[in-house]
């Protein structure tokens, strides 16, 4: 069976925070919310329609990807992840599911772009490509700085530091960012 099809996604609920929250910590090494990119989350609201659970035919999750809004200077991208998947169901094709399935329904939302801190040998098969003058907080290896673009020419100009939705000329809206025309 490929591409993750004895899967079923569904968005992200409240009720499912915790179960997600304990596969990204059985996926990622101890100590993954101390990595700087975590710091661009705190008390930020995710985009929920880009956050997805993968659950099995029993129901039991599979794989999550959360996404939530921030900014390249004034200009809203999107901050991908974390996306992970349960160590007995890797290799299916259900990353990549989510990963796809969570990008095109922030195309059909209007997001002119996305970027990501992640292994290039993976992302690249998705369209990421390395991010020119895209500043994360430090400590992060610029060569793990991933964007993609959502709209044609989504990167272009975009360049400095990425900081917080809301954190400079972006009006936070109350719970669910909405996309924003440049
Ligand atoms: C990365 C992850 C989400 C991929 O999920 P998955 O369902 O196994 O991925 P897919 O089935 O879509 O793709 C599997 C392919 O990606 C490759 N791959 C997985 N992680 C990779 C990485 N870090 N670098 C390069 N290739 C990678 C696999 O080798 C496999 O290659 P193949 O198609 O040639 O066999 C999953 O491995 C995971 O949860 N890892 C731990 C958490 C993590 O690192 N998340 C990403 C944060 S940057």
């Amino acid at each position: 069976m490929g591409q993750g099809d004895a899967y079923r996604l569904a968005e992200e609920a409240p009720a499912d925070w915790w179960e997600v929250e304990a596969l990204y910590d059985t996926c990622f090494a101890p100590g993954r919310t101390a990595l700087s990119s975590y710091r661009l989350r705190d008390g930020v609201a995710p985009v929920g329609p880009l956050c997805l659970t993968a659950r099995d035919g029993e129901g039991v999750l599979a794989g999550a990807i959360r996404v939530w809004p921030a900014q390249v200077g004034s200009r809203p991208v999107l901050l991908v992840g974390p996306v992970a998947v349960h160590p007995t169901r890797q290799g299916e094709g259900l990353g990549a599911l989510l990963i796809f399935r969570s990008m095109q329904a922030a195309r059909r939302l209007f997001w002119p772009r996305a970027m990501l801190v992640g292994d290039y040998p993976y992302y690249r098969r998705f369209g990421f490509r390395r991010l020119e003058g895209v500043e994360m907080p430090p400590p992060t290896n610029p060569e793990r700085v991933l964007g993609i673009e959502l709209a044609p020419g989504g990167w272009v100009g975009v360049t400095g530091a990425v900081t917080k939705w809301g954190s400079a000329g972006i009006a936070v809206p109350a719970a669910r960012p909405a996309p924003r025309p440049d």
